[in-house]
């Protein structure tokens, strides 16, 4: 099988994930509506996750379910996975069983050697170093509150991580402007960064990056995996909170968003994430929309 894979947003050229964004709208008015759209009738998704997950599980377990699939839950805790069976063994057997997987682990090597032995779509559900099914619904929902992305200015503020990372190649593909304000030693990676200095840059601080921003974006400042260094990060991150100071940098109307997990107090004031501007429930929602568009895409590309 010639297959596609998705595991950071360069794998879809600018075009397609424009398209894909629109198509995601589409199959949320059809789904509102009632209507049953079931093209994958007999196909199965796998979703193998090593690290928690409410969002991205559900949202992938519906998504098949509404396109008239089925979806798989396997965690390393009760498969050979966890006992040592090598990646590239069980993704070939997986591979010859399913018609795609989902996988959500820690280092991105993990879920390259996956697509690598795998002979469906592999899809990234969050690695260490990026997230860019997030990112999917992040843009379905800036298209939808405020149109066009292209050309506007977005405020990334907290940690250089998986999240960033996945912001930077998303402000390439969509052609906006990241300004990204990150404590000293949590930086993101410089060579993406250095790559992508058209359209990202480091600015000083968080009142800096916000300065007339469209949107605002924050995440957690421990990541899954560095819940050892929570005490240490929140000292390092104490001046990096989004909070109304910051809010008020931004434009008027711009909007905020989280991918969820939130710590209200930490990286987000309560009245900022329970406030007017922020989107984060109708970003939740939207990934299931974008992911029904990523499963649709992928399926009509693999031949
Ligand atoms: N945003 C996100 O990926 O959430 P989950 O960890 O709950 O899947
Ligand atoms: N940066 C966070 C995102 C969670 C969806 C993490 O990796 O834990």
């Amino acid at each position: 099988m010639q297959c596609r894979h998705f595991l950071n947003l360069l794998d879809l050229s600018a075009t397609e994930l424009k398209q894909l964004i629109q198509r995601a709208m589409k199959l949320k008015q059809l789904q509102n509506t009632g209507k049953l759209y079931q093209p994958l009738q007999g196909k199965t998704l796998a979703m193998v996750f090593e690290k928690s997950s409410t969002r991205t599980r559900v949202s992938f377990e519906t998504a098949m379910i509404q396109l008239g699939g089925g979806a798989l839950f396997l965690s390393p805790r009760d498969t050979q996975l966890g006992r040592g069976e090598p990646i590239e063994d069980t993704a070939r057997v997986l591979s010859s069983m399913v018609d795609m997987i989902m996988v959500r682990t820690f280092a991105h090597q993990v879920i390259q050697a996956f697509a690598k032995y795998s002979s469906v779509p592999v899809i990234n559900g969050l690695t260490d170093q990026c997230h860019p099914c997030q990112l999917l619904a992040d843009m379905q929902t800036y298209f939808e509150c405020r149109g066009e992305i292209q050309g506007k200015t977005v405020a990334w503020i907290g940690d250089g991580n998986n999240m960033c990372h996945s912001y930077i190649n998303a402000a390439k593909q969509f052609d906006f402007q990241l300004n990204i304000a990150a404590p000293k030693g949590f930086y993101p990676n410089q060579a993406l960064l250095k790559a992508n200095a058209t359209h990202a840059q480091l600015l000083k601080n968080p009142l800096e990056a916000a300065a007339n921003a469209d949107l605002i974006v924050t995440d957690v400042w421990a990541s899954m995996g560095q819940e050892d260094e929570a005490k240490k990060r929140q000292q390092a991150f104490a001046d990096y909170q989004v909070n109304a100071e910051v809010m008020a940098k931004a434009k008027s109307d711009a909007l905020f968003m989280h991918c969820l997990p939130a710590h209200r107090g930490e990286e987000v004031s309560a009245d900022v994430i329970d406030g007017q501007q922020s989107v984060v429930w109708q970003e939740a929602e939207n990934r299931l929309h974008s992911q029904k568009a990523l499963i649709e895409f992928l399926f009509s590309v693999s031949v």
